[in-house]
Parts: structure tokens; C-alpha cells; sequence
């Protein structure tokens, strides 16, 4: 090899060090010309078989190809180097964003906190109480007869003799009056439990929203009727209609089971609503005395009205959905419907 072949090895190398378009390919550029059986190595090692009138020049050259073709490769590196670190990892812009879901409210929680809001703005606060309830809280107070059969193996979820899975949220009525003078103005969300086999309308594990409203002075099952009326508008929209039939509590005298109109056929008459155009949402009435003299009231100067409404059947109501197992099966499908 001579001089001028040796300024031919130079140009082509740094050419083809600065064509590499990323680290692989200067990889290769390198090992073409620096490694072990590269060109520049191999110009290295003809050296010694140079005539020795011409060695100092033509090592000199030699020398200065190969610290040309090392500076070369060095400075490209860093360029691409930086060139990823300006851009970020090599990146494509066609491909699909990362996906990411986040979570939203359960259909039951979103009736709940509604509830709440709407009966808030009337003076009620949210009261609490255990799933775990006590006999007297959940059946002697509240004026059960104790050969009631809802006290029944068959009915209620028994833990001991005096212990049970609550099978209403009425019980939280006795211990916010056990806790406070009235007046009392309260409703209770909560899991209330019976011993039922699960259908579309009924399952073992349900939710309810208790309320309770006692004064010092007169209140009446107008007053009931009126705030029901407004929590059916709230609630349902305009034009609901609300209606009470005489009904059965032990809890309360007088007591009505509570109707909104049919959201299916708007009153006219249905499948859904069996032909009434009525579907009952609550149970509701007076105090009765004898729940007072349970808590320590005297019921001559007091005066209240209860309720007690289900969720999932505002929530069926509300929401159009037909069986209430979809609550409790986790189905993402029906689940982000109410996102
Ligand atoms: N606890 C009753 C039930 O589970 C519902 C109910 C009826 C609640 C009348 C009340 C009430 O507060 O006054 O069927």
C-alpha cells in the first residue's frame, strides 16, 4: 500500500463512519476498519514490511489514518447519543396509545351519594350503624312482636341469640335516638341482609336507605308525604308520581308501602309494574309510641315519621336495569355504563 492508498483507506472510512445511522452500524463501521482483521489493523501490521527509507512517512500516515478514524467513530457515537436522549428512545408514532382505564362510582354508590345530596339539602344528615346488630336494636325496639315469623331461622341471618346480620337499616333509627334529644333528622345508607334466594328481584345481601325525622313539635304523614314528593322529583325528575297504600309496620302507625309512577310506561300500565303503573319503592309511616318509650322519648311530646327505601330498586328504577344480580356480578360491561 502506498501514500495515495492510504489517503483513499482515510476518506473512505470517515465516510462510511459518518454515513452509520445508529450504534449498530457504527459498531460495524469500526470492526470493518479498526478490528482485529480490520483495514486500518492490517495497514497497522504491514509496517514492519514497509522499505525502511520509507517507513518514517508512510508511518506517520499509517498512524495518523488510524487516530483520524478512531476520533472519527468517537465523535459519532456521542452525536447519536445525544441525538436519542434529545428525542427520547426511538419512538413510533403510529402505534397505539398505552391504555389505561380508570375506575368510576358503583351504580349503588352513585344512588346512595344522590340520596343523600337531595335529602342533605332539607336539613337530614347521614347517620351509621353496624352490619352487626343486636336483637333489641334490630326487633324489640322497633316493636316486633317476638313470635314475629321476620325473626324466623328462615328470614333472618341469626350470629347468636342476640346478634344478627341486620335485616333493615330501621335499627340505626334506635341508635340515633338512644344518642341524641330530638329533633332527629336522619337517613341511613346501608348492607342489610335476609335470608332469601336470589332472583332477579331479590337477593340475600341488599342495600337500603333508612329515614328518620322527630320534632318537638307537631309533624304529620303530610309532612312525610310532602318531603317523599320532593325526593321523588329530585330523584326521578319531574313528573313522578308519588302515592301511599295503607300498609303494615311494626315500627310505625299509621304505615303506607310508597309508590313512584312506572318509569317503563309512565303510569299507564306494564309488564314491569304488573298492570298498575304504580312500583313500590319504600315502606313509611309515623313513629309509633312504642318506639319512643323503647328509646327513652315520651311519646306525648314528640312527634316523627320513618322510612325506609331500597337502593337497588331506586337503582333498577332510576337506571332502567332489569335484574338486580347485575349489581353484584362485577361485569365490566355493565359496570361502565355508569362512567
Ligand atoms: N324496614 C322496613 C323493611 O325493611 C322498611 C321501612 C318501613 C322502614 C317503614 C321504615 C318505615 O323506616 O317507617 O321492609
Amino acid at each position: 500500500m502506498n501514500l495515495e492508498e492510504l489517503e483513499a483507506l482515510k476518506s473512505e472510512s470517515l465516510e462510511a463512519v459518518k454515513a452509520a445511522a445508529d450504534a449498530a452500524a457504527l459498531e460495524a463501521v469500526r470492526v470493518k476498519y479498526l478490528g482485529r482483521s480490520g483495514t486500518v489493523t492490517a495497514v497497522m501490521k504491514s509496517l514492519k514490511d514497509v522499505p525502511p527509507a520509507e517507513r518514517p512517512a508512510f508511518g506517520k500516515a499509517a498512524n495518523a489514518l488510524r487516530q483520524a478514524v478512531e476520533a472519527a467513530i468517537a465523535e459519532r457515537q456521542a452525536a447519536l447519543a445525544s441525538e436519542e436522549t434529545a428525542s427520547g428512545p426511538a419512538f413510533d408514532y403510529t402505534m397505539p396509545g398505552r391504555w389505561s382505564e380508570s375506575g368510576s362510582l358503583h351504580p349503588l354508590s352513585m344512588v346512595v351519594k344522590e340520596v343523600a345530596r337531595i335529602f342533605s339539602r332539607i336539613g337530614f344528615t347521614v347517620a351509621d350503624g353496624p352490619d352487626i346488630e343486636t336483637k333489641f336494636n334490630n326487633f324489640t325496639a322497633l316493636n316486633t312482636a317476638p313470635h314475629h315469623p321476620s325473626m324466623d331461622q328462615s328470614d333472618t341471618l341469626w350470629i347468636t341469640d342476640d346478634l344478627l346480620l341486620r335485616t333493615q337499616t330501621s335499627p340505626v333509627q334506635i341508635r340515633a335516638m338512644l344518642a341524641r334529644k330530638p329533633p332527629v333528622r336522619i337517613i341511613c345508607p346501608g348492607r342489610t341482609y335476609r335470608r332469601d334466594t336470589m332472583d332477579a328481584t331479590h337477593s340475600a345481601n341488599f342495600h337500603q336507605i333508612e329515614g328518620l325525622y322527630v320534632d318537638t313539635k307537631p309533624v304529620s304523614l303530610a309532612d312525610l308525604k310532602a318531603t317523599l314528593a320532593y325526593f321523588a322529583r329530585e330523584m326521578m325528575g319531574e313528573g313522578i308520581g308519588v302515592r301511599f297504600r295503607p300498609h303494615f309496620f311494626p315500627f310505625t302507625e299509621p304505615s303506607v308501602e310508597v309508590d313512584f309512577t312506572c318509569h317503563v310506561c309512565g303510569g299507564k300500565g306494564c309488564r314491569v309494574c304488573k298492570q298498575s303503573g304504580w312500583i313500590e319503592v319504600a315502606g313509611a309511616g309515623m313513629v309509633d309510641p312504642r318506639v319512643y318509650r323503647h328509646v327513652g322519648y315520651d311519646p306525648e311530646k314528640v312527634w316523627g315519621y320513618a322510612f325506609g327505601f331500597g337502593v337497588e330498586r331506586i337503582a333498577m328504577i332510576k337506571y332502567g336495569v332489569p335484574d338486580i344480580r347485575y349489581f353484584y356480578e362485577n361485569d365490566l360491561r355493565f359496570l361502565k355504563q355508569f362512567r
